[in-house]
């Protein structure tokens, strides 16, 4: 028997319901730190002639329009969740062999790369571990859906560390890609930048998908007598979601970080419409704000480092309207020059690293070993920032005036039908 098929057999004699200790690789879907050789081997053989995969990989993606993830009833109820994971057994398989058969188009040096033949790996198996769960039959019952419910908690947290192994599987393997194309730097990066855009939007769109499923189960869970539900949050979606709140919150968070390095971080200062709420899936956007913050703050600290002054506040304008909403993150960090503004949509593209003798922030960076990375150098922050925002139906626009500092011009359609568009999920 092969080990896939062992693992998926395993999950469901346990019902999935080991104990969340997964760090410790005791969960249902383990055997692969004990058996990590063999089951690649399988694995990469499963790769090549499964056909369910190949079937599954045939079919479109069934895709949410956002505004409908609001129509579940204002206290999502027990048959709701027998829904959603009905939908969630049938549709992950789709949308997860659609990601094998973009790891199948690299290049095979690329997908040989350890990091990013860990994650095919990974999506192999929850590919199969989903696809047999309850035999591959529908969830009818409560109990089977608690079980669902628990397994995509233990795969969500597997696939926790998708965004950094294939980081660092395509910034090791810049080399061979860019052998295979006899040198040509376009070709090289127009390969990652459509494999990467591709598979992080469609995670993003899986994770969402999940998460919502996993927060509305919590919600029911709560719906007893003695517990009035949260009445502005149905799964993943904020019916009063104020965006102020948030980016308060996150600038708050970087500041906080930046204060290891520097004695007093800038400012933000919050103007327009601060008031303004309505209904909204924060996960993506809370992404998109904290890839940007840090940026800000980072070229501000490092523009006026050596400046007894205060520094410039960051200043952030809100104008919500009908159709959609932008959000204007402007800070004085002395801008770009048109050299780096070409490549900042670029995957791996950062200044955070080698700037030795620089005496900037690059080097306050370097040396510090705690949260280093949690503010820049792994160069993504941009790239995925903007991918994120196409696929929230949206756009993520920079303009930058060298010497002086850069505006960052965030914006997104409402998920209000009322209100016209809302983007699929
Ligand atoms: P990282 O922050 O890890 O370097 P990003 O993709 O977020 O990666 O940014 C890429 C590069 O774009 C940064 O290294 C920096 O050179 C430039 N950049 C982004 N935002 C700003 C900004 N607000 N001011 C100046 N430079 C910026
Ligand atoms: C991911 O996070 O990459 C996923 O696809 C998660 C999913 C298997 C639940």
């Amino acid at each position: 028997m092969s080990l896939i098929k062992n693992v998926a057999q395993q999950a469901r004699r346990t019902n999935v319901v080991a104990s969340k200790a997964s760090s410790s690789g005791v969960y249902p879907l383990g055997g692969y730190n004990e058996n990590k050789a063999q089951l690649r081997r399988e694995t990469t053989a499963q790769y090549y002639r499964d056909h369910d995969i190949h079937h599954a990989a045939k079919k479109d993606s069934v895709r949410l329009k956002a505004a409908a993830l609001l129509f579940t009833g204002r206290i999502p109820s027990n048959i709701d969740l027998i829904r959603s994971a009905q939908y969630l057994q049938s549709e992950l398989p789709v949308r997860i062999a659609h990601r094998i058969k973009g790891f199948r188009s690299l290049p095979f040096i690329v997908v040989t790369n350890p990091h990013i033949l860990k994650v095919m790996e990974q999506y192999i198996r929850s590919f199969k571990v989903i696809s047999n769960f309850n035999d591959g039959r529908m969830v009818k019952t409560q109990d089977k859906v608690d079980d669902f419910t628990h397994l995509l908690e233990i795969l969500l947290d597997e696939h926790g560390s998708v965004i950094d192994d294939l980081t660092q599987g395509f910034s090791s393997c810049h080399d061979h890609i860019l052998e295979i194309f006899d040198g040509d730097e376009e070709k090289t990066h127009d390969l990652v930048q459509s494999f990467l855009d591709k598979t992080l939007t469609s995670r993003l769109g899986i994770r969402l998908l999940a998460q919502h499923h996993l927060l509305l189960k919590d919600q029911i869970g709560q719906n007893s007598k003695y517990f009035i539900p949260k009445r502005d949050r149905i799964g993943i979606v904020e019916s009063r979601w104020k965006p102020a709140k948030d980016i308060e919150a996150i600038a708050r968070k970087i500041r906080e970080s930046w204060m290891f390095h520097c004695d007093n971080p800038p400012r933000v200062k919050l103007n327009g419409h601060t008031e303004a709420e309505f209904p909204y899936i924060p996960i993506g956007v809370d992404y998109i704000l904290q890839e940007v913050f840090k940026n800000a703050f980072r070229a501000v600290i490092e523009a006026h480092a050596n400046s007894a002054r205060q520094m410039p506040p960051i200043d952030v304008t809100i104008a919500v309207n009908r159709e959609d909403f932008t959000i204007r993150i402007a800070d004085r960090g002395k801008g770009m020059k048109s050299d780096v503004i070409d490549k900042i949509w670029r995957y791996h593209f950062t200044t955070a690293r080698g700037r030795q003798g620089y005496g900037g922030v690059g080097d306050l960076l370097s040396m510090a070993n705690s949260n280093e990375k949690e503010l820049a150098g792994y160069g993504i922050g941009l790239p995925i920032s903007k991918a994120y925002a196409e696929y929230l139906g949206g756009k993520l626009e920079i303009k930058s005036m060298s010497g002086i500092g850069t505006d960052v011009y965030l914006t997104l359609k409402h998920i209000d039908p009322h209100k016209g568009h809302s983007f699929r999920i």
